[in-house]
């Protein structure tokens, strides 16, 4: 079958290549890839990977056999792998996908998992959210745009902090984000939760504005920047925690959060904010626009079918 493979010597350092049938471990089925997304973890992971490195990471297509006590073969679902994902075949772990509803389709479903899952877990390792402030930073971007709707969605009062560029603030508030800035000098009060993927100055300046009994989650470095931040502004407000995550180090398997942001998205209560849908042999261009900051959400690339 035909994979995308780390290949320093082609554009965006990834091409199409022949690689060996996956095949299921005890536990695992095959399904038939139609669509994958690209996440700007993998585009940073591309650019030190040896040639030859398989990247992807979420993925929706056509399960070619049954899973016990779930779909059958034939079933639309969307998954999540560590990596191999941009292929035409992949085994998966039956408890790290689910059965797309009626409605939603490959594209969508592949928006999915890696953006809509941290977005889903981080907005859970706050303080209740409901009637709380949340500030998510970064967003304009996958992540972001997630965090905004779910946080939305569970009653918080959303502010979405995007660079300075106004453009990136473009359709953030019919998500649902209550307030939308561009410079943190603009930011007015302490926040409940703050959901942090930019780093560097943006992160040492808003270690001062956590509740002094709320969280602030670390989930991503964008700025590829250091931070400073003087420890007395955490000490003296001894109730702040300053939480890391990573999606794939422990936590529950990822099925039945997949089938619940699939059923969010079928009932239009959640929109994966597609901004682009490419044929995966255009994977080049999708590296080089999310490199670029041109991508608001997220692309998906589409095979087969
Ligand atoms: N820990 C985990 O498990 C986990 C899971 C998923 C993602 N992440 C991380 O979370 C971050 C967001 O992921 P994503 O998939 O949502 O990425 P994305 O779609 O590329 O969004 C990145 C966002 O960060 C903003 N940004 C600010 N400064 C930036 C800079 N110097 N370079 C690039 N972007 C900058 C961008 O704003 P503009 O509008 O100005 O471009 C954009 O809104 C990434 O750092 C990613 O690695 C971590």
């Amino acid at each position: 079958m035909r994979a995308l493979v780390a290949d320093r010597s082609a554009p965006g350092s990834i091409a199409v290549r022949d690689v060996p049938e996956p095949v299921p471990a005890p536990g695992e089925v095959l399904v038939e890839v139609r669509a994958f997304s690209i996440n700007r973890g993998e585009l940073r992971m591309l650019g030190t990977a040896a040639d030859g490195w398989r990247p992807g990471w979420d993925f929706a297509g056509i399960l070619k056999s049954d899973v016990e006590h779930g779909p059958r073969a034939g079933a639309r679902v969307v998954g999540i792998r560590q990596s191999g994902a941009w292929a035409e075949r992949v085994a998966v772990s039956q408890a790290w996908m689910a059965e797309l509803a009626e409605g939603v389709s490959f594209a969508q479903a592949a928006a999915l998992p890696t953006a809509g899952l941290t977005a889903l877990r981080i907005l859970r390792l706050g303080p209740a959210i409901l009637g709380r402030r949340v500030l998510v930073t970064g967003a304009s971007g996958g992540v972001g745009r997630f965090a905004i709707q779910l946080a939305h969605l569970g009653g918080a009062e959303v502010t979405a902090l995007v660079s300075s560029s106004s453009a990136r603030a473009a359709g953030l508030s019919q998500l649902g984000a209550d307030e939308v800035v561009s410079d943190i000098a603009q930011l007015r009060g302490r926040f409940d939760l703050i959901l942090e993927s930019v780093g560097g100055d943006t992160l040492g300046r808003l270690v001062r504005m956590v509740d002094p009994q709320g969280t602030l989650v670390m989930f991503g470095n964008s700025s590829n920047e250091l931070t400073t931040f003087n420890v007395r502004d955490i000490y003296l407000d001894a109730h702040i925690r300053l939480q890391g995550f990573e999606l794939f180090f422990g936590g529950d398997p990822f099925g039945r959060d997949l089938a619940y942001l699939v059923t969010l998205v079928a009932e239009r209560k959640l929109d994966p904010q597609l901004e682009a849908e490419l044929s995966w042999e255009e994977m080049p261009e999708a590296v080089e626009r999310l490199r670029n900051r041109d991508v608001a959400g997220k692309v998906a690339l589409t095979l087969g079918g």
